[in-house]
């Protein structure tokens, strides 16, 4: 199958890309290249005959054409997006602009390669998408989304990509076009931009930093190993059925506090301190704000309908993870120097106006 996969420099999208080519997949990525990408994500691949990639911003319909037009594709991956929450909260216009406007972009583009090609019944167009759309669950452990939970975004990133699950799901009712859609708890492991939680724990441990937990770390989530995903999304583009939604979950919730004790233990083992736990670095810090307080995925539907479950886990994901990062100083190295990394952000909702405008102004959120 040829796949057009956008955002495959990113964390997600290049897992996906080096899977998609190690089972004999032609790949075309593409990807703008925004502060969040890495090539070096996807170089054990970039030499094979069934690789190629062009930079291209998904707000650019004409390019987007001009892609579909030279390469196509017998599906496409949609996973370009502005994916941090925290900078979402500081500057959401890149997020509408990226994860709404790009999506409709892609949409119209692929609809009208489809029709050219005169609608193949085998094209797909998958979109690929998160849990935070459903909100905030509570406590109780038996409660957990599923496919049917109503929509409830509570954060600018969560609503941009609610917008475009609505949109993917317009366009094939009123269009025909086929889609299919997936909506993922976190992801972690090896390439993780080092602004998100997994590897920030892990580099400022190694730094001998802080390590910032928002809140009170009572926060719950479902970690999902970044290459079960990646085998989940190669699954559903090829055999998920047309129009249908599939959320997919690691079956692995912990709390963050959890989450990060954990991480402390495997370095502790890994790569020991002079004396004492990487744990005594736990810092509480002021929580993010409109912190959802708990997602959980049901994942029936995947398992049963495709036969697909989690492959490792969150233990043994997370003791790849660490070792991913303590043998490839090198690539988080580079990326540390980029804007915003190791910087607080997100917390300009918690002031006021002022604030918001001085924080942009600052570029903090710009993704760029
Ligand atoms: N990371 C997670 O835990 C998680 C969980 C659920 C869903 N998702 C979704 O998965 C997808 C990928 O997430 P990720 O964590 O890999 O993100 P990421 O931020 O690591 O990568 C995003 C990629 O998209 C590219 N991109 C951004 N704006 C673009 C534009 N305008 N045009 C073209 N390319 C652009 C970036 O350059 C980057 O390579 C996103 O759609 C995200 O919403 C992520």
């Amino acid at each position: 199958m040829k796949l057009l996969v956008t955002g495959g420099a990113g964390f997600i999208g290049s897992a996906v890309v080096r899977l998609a080519v190690s089972r004999g997949h032609a790949v075309v990525n593409l990807d703008a290249l925004t502060y969040a990408a890495c090539l070096d994500n996807v170089a054990e691949v970039a030499d094979s005959p069934l690789y190629a990639f062009k930079r291209a911003d998904i707000r650019d319909r004409p390019a987007l054409d001009a892609v579909f037009a030279a390469h196509k594709p017998d599906a496409v991956m949609h996973l370009a997006a502005e994916s941090h929450v925290d900078r979402s909260i500081d500057g959401p216009g890149d997020f509408i602009e990226t994860n709404i406007i790009g999506t409709y972009n892609m949409l119209e583009a692929a609809r009208t390669y489809w029709i050219n090609a005169s609608k193949p019944e085998t094209f797909r167009f998958h979109h690929i998408s998160t849990d935070e759309v459903y909100g905030s669950l509570p406590t109780d452990p038996s409660v957990q989304f599923t496919e049917d939970t109503p929509y409830d975004p509570r954060s600018p990133y969560s609503a941009s990509k609610a917008s475009s699950d609505h949109l993917v799901r317009a366009w094939h009712e009123t269009y025909g076009l086929p889609v299919v859609l997936t909506n993922c708890s976190n992801n972690y492991g090896p390439y993780h931009f080092p602004e998100k939680l997994v590897p920030v724990i892990i580099l400022n441990a190694l730094a001998g930093k802080p390590l910032p937990i928002y809140g009170d770390g009572s926060n719950v989530r479902d970690w999902l190993y970044v290459e079960d995903h990646a085998d989940a999304l190669l699954l559903v583009v090829e055999k998920g059925a047309l129009g249908r939604s599939y959320n997919i979950g690691g079956e692995n919730e912990r709390s963050n506090l959890e989450l990060v004790q954990t991480l402390c233990g495997i370095l502790d083992e890994l790569q020991p301190k002079a004396s004492g736990s990487y744990a005594d670095q736990i810092t509480f810090v002021t929580d993010r704000p409109g912190h959802d307080a708990r997602y959980a995925i049901d994942p029936t539907r995947i398992r049963e309908e495709l036969g697909w479950r989690p492959s490792v886990t969150v233990e043994e994901g997370l003791r790849r993870t660490v070792q991913w990062y303590l043998d490839n100083e090198a690539w988080w190295r580079a990326l540390q120097d980029r804007h915003g990394v190791g910087e607080r952000l997100g917390v300009s909702a918690v002031s006021d106006t002022a604030r918001q405008t001085a924080s942009d102004a600052n570029g903090w959120s710009t993704g760029k």
